[in-house]
């Protein structure tokens, strides 16, 4: 049996790492194939070491460009790789274009496709990943919803897949990597000491939008701690573009990076006051037992209303009034969170290796069967 797995950004290295090992623990022969979606040493090949991934079989090279471009590329250098790999399952994680691109060719090739993390729903029609992750779930012959109310939105929309409830891989790279993260990280030479908000921010729907990016800009220099900020290549370009990126790296509350690996991210994460992002993968992630800070979410709905019921996280839009002042309330709060992550226990990979070997050789044994 062989199992492609498609990804190409930053956070489906970080959500894919387990399901790779796992597979290949168990002796399965995986093709890798990344996209070339995010192609910049820090979003890429920094992942590949930090997780220890190893290459992958295929780049395809693909790039920047926009959502009908991009997508369309990665279909068809894709297909050409699939069609001379024939795979009997690819595997896609998430709700990038890549994520679209992979279920749909695998799919229209009659290659059973399976949807790590399926079943989020932000009902946003300004976000890309809406449609995308809505269009992977309904292709997809095996979904694996992260949590009960993703496992809900998949049997109240009737997808034509078998559904699987595993958690979250994110707390499988959360929890194996944190204890590595402090030996191996020199992030704290980076960042000034004492406490500090960390902030990320890239989402189209805020970074493209000129008034919420002002707003961004507004906040982070008002805040009421200093503030770190890893910061996107999308968000650098936007605030260059709108002449704002100057008076952000100026301001002295303001520490601005370069996006930093995993291992020092998941330092800046655990060392914080608390945090301020728009980030899916981070509102999992501060729910994980070797993090549990209280995040932010700097938009007007989230597609993880657990990491809400849990405590963890708050909706806080984007308006720099509303914004600051849940920041300053934040400061004087003395509670932090401290419940168990509502997005599983670090053993999804594993979980999500034995259903695909089982169902891929329960498929075969019904190909046979038909056969007779
Ligand atoms: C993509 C995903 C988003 C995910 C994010 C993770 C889609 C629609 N969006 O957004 O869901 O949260 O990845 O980080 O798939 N760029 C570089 N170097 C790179 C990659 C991108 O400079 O290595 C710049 C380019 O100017 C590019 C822009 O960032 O146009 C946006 O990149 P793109 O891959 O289109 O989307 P992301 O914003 O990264
Ligand atoms: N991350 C990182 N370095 C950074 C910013 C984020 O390692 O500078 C990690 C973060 O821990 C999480 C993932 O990247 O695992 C989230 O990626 P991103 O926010 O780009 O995408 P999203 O989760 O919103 O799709």
């Amino acid at each position: 049996m062989s199992v492609g797995i498609v990804l190409g950004t930053r956070p489906e290295l970080v959500k894919m790492a387990s399901v790779l090992f796992a597979l290949e623990k168990r002796g399965e022969e995986v093709v890798l194939i990344h996209t070339g979606q995010h192609y910049d040493k820090n979003l890429s090949d920094d992942f590949f070491r930090d997780l220890g991934i190893r290459p992958p079989d295929h780049h395809l090279g693909v790039g920047s460009g926009t959502q009908a471009v991009q997508t369309a590329e990665c279909m068809l250098r894709l297909e050409k790789v699939l069609s001379d790999e024939h795979p009997d399952v690819v595997l896609v994680q998430g709700d990038t274009n890549t994520v679209l691109a992979g279920a749909l060719t695998a799919a229209k090739m009659d290659i059973s496709v399976g949807h790590v993390e399926a079943g989020l729903r932000s009902m946003d029609r300004r976000m890309p990943e809406e449609y995308n992750r809505r269009v992977a779930d309904h292709i997809s012959h095996l979904l694996f919803a992260p949590t009960p109310h993703a496992e809900k939105a998949l049997r109240e929309e009737k997808v034509w897949g078998k559904i699987f409830m595993t958690g979250n891989t994110v707390i499988d790279a959360c929890e194996t990597f944190a204890p590595l993260a402090e030996e191996k990280s020199g992030i704290a030479e980076d960042i000034p000491p004492g406490e500090y908000i960390l902030v990320t921010a890239h989402r189209a729907e805020n970074v493209d939008d000129p008034r919420t990016l002002a707003g961004l800009v507004e906040i982070l220099t008002n805040a009421p701690l200093p503030v770190v900020y890893p910061v996107h290549p999308r968000t650098v370009e936007r605030l260059r573009e709108r002449g704002l990126y100057e008076r952000l790296s100026s301001s002295s509350n303001v520490t601005l990076l370069p996006p930093v690996g995993y291992l020092d991210f998941l330092v800046l994460m655990k060392r914080c006051l608390f945090i301020l992002t728009d980030s899916g993968g981070i509102q999992e992630e501060a729910t994980s037992p070797s993090i549990r800070k209280r995040v932010l979410v700097f938009r007007e709905n989230t597609e993880r209303p657990e990491a809400v019921e849990a405590g963890y996280a708050v909706v806080v839009g984007t308006s720099p009034e509303r914004v600051l002042k849940a920041m300053e309330r934040e400061v004087s709060s003395e509670g932090h969170p401290d419940g168990p992550s509502p997005f599983g226990d670090g053993r999804a990979g594993e979980r999500i290796a034995e259903i695909v070997i089982a169902e891929t050789e329960r498929g075969r044994d019904d190909v046979g069967e038909h056969e007779k």
